[in-house]
């Protein structure tokens, strides 16, 4: 059916996610996934007994808007231990329908019309769009492929006094690359004195690689006064389709957030706030993750040591990028797609992740999947 309605399109550029487009196409061919961020692995029995418990003992309507006070105390306590700041479960912690609502709940609260948002390419899919949609400006800054660091001085340049905000990411989607000292000491001095406000994704917290640790900015309490920081409960326990997460702010920003999330969702889904409660107080139920994630990236980057790809080093987040441009011409759309049709391996081309495409001669390939996966989808790749 088609209405006879005119309708006027509030994002004229977007249509339906290459992310779908692939999903289609892999179930057409049966393709092994390394597209995907969601793991194909079942989280741990305990928490869906967990959730099971809490249905069948009453959690089953809306919870508080802010979120399950249990949940939102042991994020106080676990953000405390990790990260030395002390954020009030009653006004500075609010539960999401995942990281994504948060992020969109944080940027529809804070930035109008006329504003303008940086960001940095590759960047996850969803900053763009929400921006877009507040009559604001984005601002993507590159990540140069071929270095994979953020230039601050170029960040610097870009600031005017339009700008409200600054998006960060780390570890970062798609690329791997975490911030290191340098990058906060630049945060830092750009937005000194100004008032721009830093929205930090952080869903990857806990899967970092080789050593490094997790700069978050609740650690830097210049930054952490400015920070709207967001998380995902999805992400670390395997659990992307219960869709909850969380956000930090100080309570003013805070406050404001709320005001839009209470009129998005009203509160995320009741019994999985109280099952993932319980294991927010179990700090190993995280802290085994850095070493969980790290072997699965090194049975991937295994797996094609053979192959024609060359692998970036990733170190965090579920993705590491592979480069084919010094052995096919296609670009990097048509490349997937013929790795679907003809390998039978579903990738992400690495344009998806840039607000006017790119030419990049990479593939984006996620390693949140079981051994078996990773092995056969490396084995098929290394074929090419
Ligand atoms: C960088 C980044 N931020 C946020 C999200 C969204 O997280 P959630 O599934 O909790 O909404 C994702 C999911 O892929 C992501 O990669």
């Amino acid at each position: 059916m088609k209405s006879s309605l005119s309708i006027e399109t509030k994002l004229p550029t977007h249509g339906v996610s290459v992310f779908s487009q692939i999903a289609a196409l892999a179930a057409r061919y049966n393709a092994v996934n390394l597209w995907q961020g969601a793991p194909n692995y079942s989280p741990d029995q305990t928490l869906i007994d967990s959730a099971t418990e809490a249905m069948k003992a009453g959690f089953n309507q809306y919870s508080a808007m802010t979120g399950v006070a249990t949940l939102r105390e042991a994020l106080t306590e676990k953000i405390a231990t990790l990260y030395g700041t002390r954020y009030d479960p009653e006004t500075e912690i609010t539960i999401t329908a995942g990281g994504s609502e948060a992020i969109y709940a944080t940027i529809a609260a804070l930035v109008k019309q006329g504003d303008e948002v940086i960001f940095f390419e590759p960047a996850f899919e969803v900053y763009e769009p929400v921006v877009r949609l507040q009559g604001a400006k984005p601002v993507p800054i590159q990540i140069p492929l071929d270095r994979l660091k953020i230039d601050w001085n170029e960040v610097a340049a870009a600031v005017t006094p339009r700008t409200r905000m600054i998006i960060v990411n780390t570890p970062h989607n798609p690329t791997g690359i975490v911030m290191e000292d340098e990058d906060i000491a630049a945060l830092t001095a750009i937005t000194r004195d100004s008032n721009i406000i830093v929205l930090a994704d952080e869903v990857y917290e806990h899967v970092i690689f080789d050593g490094m640790e997790h700069r978050s900015m609740c650690r830097y309490p210049e930054l952490a006064e400015r920070s709207v920081v967001v998380f995902s409960l999805g992400k670390t326990y395997h659990v992307t389709g219960w869709r909850i997460g969380y956000c930090v702010a100080p309570a003013d920003l805070t406050s404001e957030i709320r005001k839009i999330h209470q009129y998005l969702v009203f509160s995320a889904p009741t019994p999985l706030q109280v099952a993932v409660a319980k294991e927010v107080s179990r700090p190993e139920s995280y802290q085994r993750l850095r070493g969980f994630y790290e072997q699965k990236r090194d049975i991937l980057t295994q797996a094609l040591s053979t192959s024609r790809f060359k692998l970036r080093p990733s170190h965090g987040s579920f993705f590491v990028l592979a480069s084919f441009d010094h052995f096919s011409d296609l670009n990097d759309f048509d490349f997937a797609k013929q790795l679907l049709v003809e390998k039978g391996v579903g990738t992400i081309p690495l344009s998806v992740f840039y607000g006017h495409g790119a030419e990049t001669g990479m593939i984006r390939l996620s390693f949140c999947k079981d051994d078996e996966t990773l092995r056969e989808g490396g084995r098929r790749l290394s074929t090419l």
